[in-house]
C-alpha cells in the first residue's frame, strides 16, 4: 500500500552538523540487565531509557526472550522458538511454530545482528514439511524486516516459498463461493473463542467454530501485500499483479462482509453449521481479535470504522483493569473456565476473557498503525496516543509476575481482573507469543520502517518526560531518537533525530517528523550468516541422532542431558521452584570428585574450540576446574594447547586448543563442594571461533 507523504512533512536535513547529545553508557546498560552475558547484547541490540523506568527495564528484559529463544541447529543456521521447552504440538526436531513467528520477526527486525531473522526466514520457506500448524502472516511480518534493514536480495530468494504457502491456504480455507478465508479458531492458535464456545452451544470450545474470522483474512492481505511487493522488487510484474489482485478482493470481502455495523467491530461469521450456529451468521459479540485488520492497514480510513476504537478503552467492552479483554463481559461464558491441564488441575488457555499478550501486541501495533496513517481516525478523536501509552504500561507491568514473586516472567494469559497468569505450567514461563520491543520502537518511540529512502518518527510517548533510543540500524545507518520534555535530562529540550553523527531533524514538541535517509549496505552480521561451515555448531542434536550427550553420573535424566546440545541457552532465575523448566545438564552436589559430559560425534570430527554456558545461583555452583579431553587411539587425552579460562557464572566461557580430529570430546570437571554445577549449553566448533567473532 503506497503511503502518502505529504511533503510539508519533511523537515530539512541541517547543512550543519550539530554534534550529538550525550549518548547512554551502553556497556553500563548492558552490564546492568544481563551481568555477565553483557557481551552477547552488547553490540546485538539498540539501547533505550525512559522516565518510566517499568517501560525501561521490560524492554531490556525482552530482549533477553529474544536471546533465550534463538536456537542454534548447526547447519540449519538458528530458528527463533516460541515455548522455553519443548511442547508436543511442536514440529519436531526444530521446535519450530509458525503463529507466533509475526512477533519474532517483529522484535528481530530491530536486532544489529541480521543473522537471526535472515536464519529464521530461510529455514521457515525452504522447509520440506507444511509450516502451517496455525494462522500465520509469516510473509507480511518478513516483509516489515525488510522495511528495516532494506536488503533487497535476502526477500527476493523466499518468494517462491510464500506463495507456496499462501496458495496452500487458498487450496483448503478459502471459501470460493464468499471469497474469504475460514478457520477454526484453534488452529487460528486461540481456543474457546465466541465463535467455538456457541457452535458447542455452551458446552465447550476447544475445538470447533469455524468461521470467517477477521484474522485469517487480515493476515492474508498482508501476506498478499507483501507478496506483490517483493514481486515489484524481483521484476516479476505477473506475480504483483495478481497478488495485488487478491489483495484488493480481500480488503472489499472483508469490508463488506466481516464488518458488522451494530457492533461497530469486525467479526467473525460462521462457516460450520450445528444445532447451535449458522452459516454465514455473525458471532454475538466484539472480539479483539477484531482489531487485526489494521495491524496490516485493510480497512479504509473511515469514520465509521474508527468507531472500533472506543470498545477497546470502554471498562464495560474491551477493556480489563489490568490488561485487554479478549471478548466483553457481557459474553455469556466470559471467563467461564472449561480447560484444565489433566495433571496438573491447573487450569488451560482460553481466549473467552482472559487478557493475551498474543493479541495485545497485535492491538498496540495495529493502534500505531492508525496513529501514522488514519488520519480520518484520528481526527474522530475516539482514541488517542495517551490510549496508547496507558495499554502499553499495563502490558509492561504485566510483565512483572504476581505469582512468581514479582519477578520478570511473562506467561501466557492473564486474568485481567487481577493481572496474573492464568495457565503456570513449565511450558508457560519466558513465554515468546508477543512482542514488546518493537511496540517501544515503532511505536512509542516512532520508527516508522519505509520502503522508501525517508526516515519517519511518529512518537505516541506523549506521557514521558524522556526517553532516548540509540543503535537502531535503519537502511544501514545508525540513527537515534530522542525527547526531552524540559531538557532536564540531556540538556536540550524537544525532541531529535539523529543519523550517524548528526542532528537531521528537531521539533520542540513531540510530533511526527520526516527525513530523507540514503540506503546503506547494513554491517555484516556479528556472525556470518549459516552455512559458514567453519562456524557451525558441531555439538547440537535437537533430535534422536548423533552427536549424543553422555555423562559420567549414573541414572541422569536423558532429557536433560540432551539439553546441554539442544542449541538454547538462557540464564533465567526465574521460577526459581522448579528445575522441570531450568535448562541443561544438573550434576550432584559436589563432594570433590570429577565428573564428565561426553559428546559423541559418532564420525571423526575436527575439532579446536567450544562454547561453554554454566548456571549460577544461590543453589547452584559453576566449576571451579575443568579440563577438555579427546578420544584417541591410546584412550582419553587432554587436549594440547588449552586456552580454558575460569567458568563465567551465567554467561558464556570461550575456549579453544590446538586442532584434532576425533569422534569423541568430553569435558571433565569438579562441582564447587556442597553445590551442583550445572552445564546449561556446550557448543563445539571446527575453527577457532570465541567471543571476539561470536558464535
Ligand atoms: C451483527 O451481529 C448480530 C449477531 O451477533 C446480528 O444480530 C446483527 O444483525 C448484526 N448486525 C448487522 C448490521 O448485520
Ligand atoms: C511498575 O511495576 C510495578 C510492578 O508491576 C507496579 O507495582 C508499579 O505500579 C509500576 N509502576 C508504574 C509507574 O507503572
Ligand atoms: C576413539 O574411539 C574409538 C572407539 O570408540 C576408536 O575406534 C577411535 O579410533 C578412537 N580415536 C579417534 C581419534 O577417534
Ligand atoms: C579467543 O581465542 C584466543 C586464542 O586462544 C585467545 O587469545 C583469546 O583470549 C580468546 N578470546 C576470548 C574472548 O576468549
Amino acid at each position: 500500500m503506497a503511503v502518502l507523504r505529504p511533503t510539508a512533512l519533511l523537515a530539512s536535513v541541517l547543512s550543519l552538523s550539530l554534534s550529538v547529545a550525550a549518548g547512554l553508557d551502553r556497556s553500563a546498560l548492558a552490564k546492568q540487565h544481563f551481568g555477565n552475558d553483557a557481551p552477547w547484547y552488547q553490540d546485538r541490540i539498540p539501547f533505550f531509557e525512559a522516565s518510566d523506568a517499568n517501560l525501561t527495564e521490560v524492554y531490556y528484559y525482552r530482549w533477553n526472550i529474544f536471546r533465550a529463544h534463538q536456537r542454534d541447529l548447526g547447519a540449519q543456521g538458528y530458528i527463533t522458538t516460541e515455548f522455553i521447552d519443548d511442547v508436543s504440538w511442536q514440529f519436531f526436531p526444530s521446535a519450530f511454530l509458525d503463529d507466533a513467528t509475526q512477533f519474532h520477526f517483529n522484535e528481530a527486525r530491530w536486532c544489529r545482528d541480521r543473522r537471526f531473522r535472515v536464519d529464521h526466514a530461510n529455514f521457515i520457506y525452504s522447509a520440506t514439511f507444511d509450516v502451517r500448524h496455525f494462522s500465520e502472516n509469516m510473509a507480511a511480518s518478513v516483509w516489515n524486516a525488510y522495511l528495516v534493514d532494506g536488503v533487497q536480495s535476502d526477500i527476493i530468494a523466499l518468494l517462491g516459498g510464500m506463495t507456496k504457502v499462501y496458495n496452500a491456504w487458498q487450496s483448503d480455507h478459502f471459501d470460493t463461493s464468499k471469497q474469504l478465508y475460514f478457520i477454526e479458531p484453534l488452529l487460528d492458535a486461540t481456543e474457546y473463542t465466541i465463535g467455538s464456545i456457541d457452535a458447542s452451544c455452551g458446552k465447550d470450545g476447544f475445538t470447533g467454530g469455524t468461521g470467517f474470522r477477521p484474522s485469517i483474512n487480515a493476515y492474508q492481505y498482508g501476506n498478499a501485500i507483501a507478496i506483490a511487493n517483493i514481486a515489484g522488487l524481483a521484476g516479476q510484474l505477473d506475480v504483483q499483479r495478481d497478488y495485488a489482485a487478491r489483495a484488493e478482493s480481500l480488503k472489499t470481502e472483508v469490508q463488506n462482509s466481516l464488518w458488522n455495523s451494530t457492533f461497530e467491530h469486525f467479526i467473525d461469521r460462521y462457516y460450520a453449521s450445528t444445532s447451535c450456529s449458522s452459516y454465514w451468521d455473525f458471532i454475538r459479540g466484539r472480539e479483539l481479535v477484531g482489531y487485526v485488520p489494521w495491524l496490516h492497514n485493510l480497512p479504509d480510513d473511515s469514520a465509521e470504522f474508527a468507531q472500533a476504537w472506543k470498545h477497546l478503552i470502554d471498562p464495560n467492552e474491551l477493556a480489563g483493569e489490568f490488561g485487554l479483554r479478549t471478548n466483553e463481559p457481557s459474553y455469556e461464558y466470559y471467563m467461564v473456565q472449561y480447560r484444565y491441564d489433566a495433571p496438573t488441575g491447573l487450569r488451560e488457555c482460553q481466549w473467552n476473557g482472559p487478557t493475551w499478550p498474543y493479541q495485545t501486541s497485535q492491538v498496540l501495533a495495529a493502534l500505531a498503525n492508525v496513529f501514522d496513517q488514519y488520519p480520518t481516525a484520528v481526527a474522530a478523536g475516539v482514541i488517542t496516543p495517551k490510549d496508547y501509552m496507558s495499554i502499553l504500561s499495563q502490558y509492561a507491568n504485566s510483565h512483572y509476575n504476581k505469582n512468581r514473586g514479582g519477578g520478570l516472567n511473562i506467561e501466557e494469559d492473564y486474568d485481567g481482573r487481577i493481572g496474573a497468569p492464568i495457565v503456570g505450567l513449565d511450558r508457560s514461563s519466558h513465554y515468546f507469543h508477543s512482542s514488546f520491543i518493537d511496540l517501544v520502537i515503532s511505536g512509542l518511540v516512532g520508527i516508522r520502517p519505509s520502503a522508501d529512502d525517508v526516515l519517519d518518527v511518529n512518537p505516541l510517548g506523549v506521557n514521558l518526560d524522556y526517553f532516548r533510543l540509540e543503535g537502531v540500524i535503519y537502511h544501514g545507518n545508525e540513527i537515534a531518537v530522542q525527547w526531552d520534555a524540559d531538557g532536564s535530562r540531556y540538556g536540550r529540550q524537544g525532541l531529535i533525530i539523529e543519523i550517524g553523527d548528526a542532528v537531521v531533524a528537531s521539533s520542540t514538541s513531540l510530533k511526527r517528523l520526516s527525513v530523507p535517509i540514503t540506503r546503506r549496505a547494513p554491517p555484516q552480521p556479528l556472525t556470518p550468516i549459516a552455512k559458514s561451515i567453519q562456524l557451525q555448531n558441531l555439538a547440537v542434536n535437537p533430535g534422536p541422532a548423533y552427536p549424543v550427550g553422555s555423562v559420567s553420573v549414573a541414572g541422569a535424566d536423558s532429557n536433560k542431558v540432551q539439553d546441554a546440545i539442544d542449541g538454547r541457552i538462557w540464564f533465567f532465575q526465574q521460577p526459581t521452584d522448579t528445575y522441570t523448566i531450568s535448562h541443561g545438564w544438573q550434576t550432584p552436589t559436589g563432594d570433590g570428585s570429577e565428573v564428565w559430559y561426553m559428546i559423541d560425534f559418532g564420525a571423526s570430527t575436527t575439532v579446536s574450540s567450544g562454547l561453554l554456558a554454566f548456571f549460577a545461583s544461590d543453589t547452584v555452583g559453576v566449576p571451579k576446574s575443568y579440563r577438555i579431553e579427546v578420544n584417541s587411539t591410546s584412550g582419553w587425552q587432554a587436549v594440547a594447547n588449552p586456552h580454558t579460562p575460569a567458568i563465567v557464572e551465567n554467561g558464556i566461557t570461550w575456549t579453544s586448543w590446538n586442532t584434532v580430529n576425533t569422534n569423541k570430546i568430553r569435558l571433565v570437571f569438579t562441582p564447587p563442594s556442597g553445590l551442583p554445577s550445572r552445564l546449561v549449553e556446550w557448543r563445539v566448533y571446527s575453527e577457532l571461533v570465541n567471543g571476539t567473532v561470536f558464535a
